[in-house]
């Protein structure tokens, strides 16, 4: 194919990002119109905003089991949800060298040919992303894989297609660290039940078997890091998302004051946030925070997590500790089957963060 039509392909010639990376590297030409993003909205990378990162509140999880000490963290949950909707946590039982085991297979997955992860294109968030053609404009600058929640995960299928003979200690090591994700993600949802003053159950009930997805997102470097986002500002539709980031940094998070505060990578802690269907369960009592990734001019980033959705035949409707007078209920009660379906239409597309409010939103005088 010739270069300029990859450069400015047409919907059915969109090179990958990571080809298109290295090009870009390589000729110096300009980045392609359906990465840039409006004047107003690019990020002010003057005064180096990779360093410039803050430590988010710091939940330690180290005593979880007993549940007197545990309830301690209640306050310190409550007030980093109110405060930021993000915290991170330390102590949480997976073990540093496990997580930098889980980011050096991601990084094995990006380093695969192109043709060869492309094998595993299977659609919109399952398998290998690499082009997002459907992204008109504002496209990521970022390859992604994802896989399906435990214990399948389709990983036997992808590791069948990336290697011909299969790859049993890569199918291990997925399954190895979204368990451990998983388990964490549960024990997230009794503090936060309990920060919240309900019954440490409330949630984690319904998670005796994962919900969600765990996925590996890796953000080449990018040659004009102003001009575009690997991940443009969004709010994450499932319950929490548990985040590990490499030491590259480039995560923000919208602050109250609607400014974008930069996310200090750690590698011992993991980033949580709480995603949009669950500010819904409880009533908008915590938000689902906005959150964006910048690229870096020079150096790849590999982030992961485990997005928990909620259980689909759950009906997600705020307990009762938490509408009264003063926080009237926002949302009718729906079930996370019934959203999915309502995404499904026309009319749906790039409703983005207000997804949850057009579909289940209470309109309170
Ligand atoms: C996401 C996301 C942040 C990151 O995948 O939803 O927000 O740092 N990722 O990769
Ligand atoms: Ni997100």
């Amino acid at each position: 194919m010739a270069q300029a039509a990859l450069l400015h392909g047409s919907s059915d010639s969109i090179i990958n990002t990571a080809d298109l990376a290295r090009l870009l590297l390589d000729t110096n030409n300009p980045l392609p119109q359906r990465f840039i993003i409006p004047e107003s909205e690019r990020p002010n990378l003057s005064d180096n905003i990779y360093r410039d990162s803050t430590t988010l509140p710091t939940i330690d999880l180290s005593n979880f089991d007993d549940s007197s000490e545990r309830l301690q963290l209640a306050p310190l949950l409550a007030q980093a949800c109110t405060q930021w909707g993000f915290f991170q946590v330390v102590n949480h039982g997976i073990p540093v060298e496990l997580l930098c085991k889980a980011k050096e297979v991601g990084f094995s997955l990006f380093s695969l040919p192109t043709e060869v992860k492309e094998r595993c294109a299977f659609g919109i968030t399952k398998g290998y992303e690499g082009r997002f053609p459907y992204v008109e404009k504002g496209a990521p600058w970022l390859e992604a894989f994802t896989f399906e929640a435990l214990p399948n995960m389709g990983v036997e299928e992808v590791a069948g297609r990336l290697w011909h003979e299969g790859n049993q200690e890569f199918c291990d090591s997925i399954r190895e660290i979204t368990n451990l994700l998983a388990d964490l993600a549960r024990k997230i949802t009794v503090l936060l039940a309990e920060s919240l003053g309900l019954e440490s159950n409330t949630f984690a009930q319904h998670f005796t078997e994962p919900k969600g997805r765990l996925r590996f997102n890796h953000y080449p470097p990018c040659p004009q890091p102003a001009l575009t986002f690997g991940a443009n500002a969004h709010t994450d539709p499932n319950m929490l998302t548990i985040l590990y980031q490499d030491e590259v940094g480039g995560l923000q998070i919208r602050g109250r004051d609607d400014k974008w505060v930069g996310v200090k990578p750690c590698k011992e802690a993991l980033v949580i946030n709480i995603g949009d269907s669950f500010q819904a369960w409880i009533n908008s009592r915590y938000l689902s925070v906005e959150h964006r990734v910048l690229v870096n001019p020079t150096r790849a980033r590999l982030s992961f997590g485990l997005f928990l959705g909620p259980p689909e035949d759950v009906v997600i409707q705020a307990p009762r500790e938490l509408v009264d007078d003063e926080h009237p209920q926002q949302y009718k009660p729906f079930t996370w089957a019934e959203y999915l379906e309502w995404r499904k239409k026309p009319e749906c597309r790039g409703v983005g963060r207000t997804a949850f409010k057009r579909f289940a939103g209470i309109d309170n005088p």
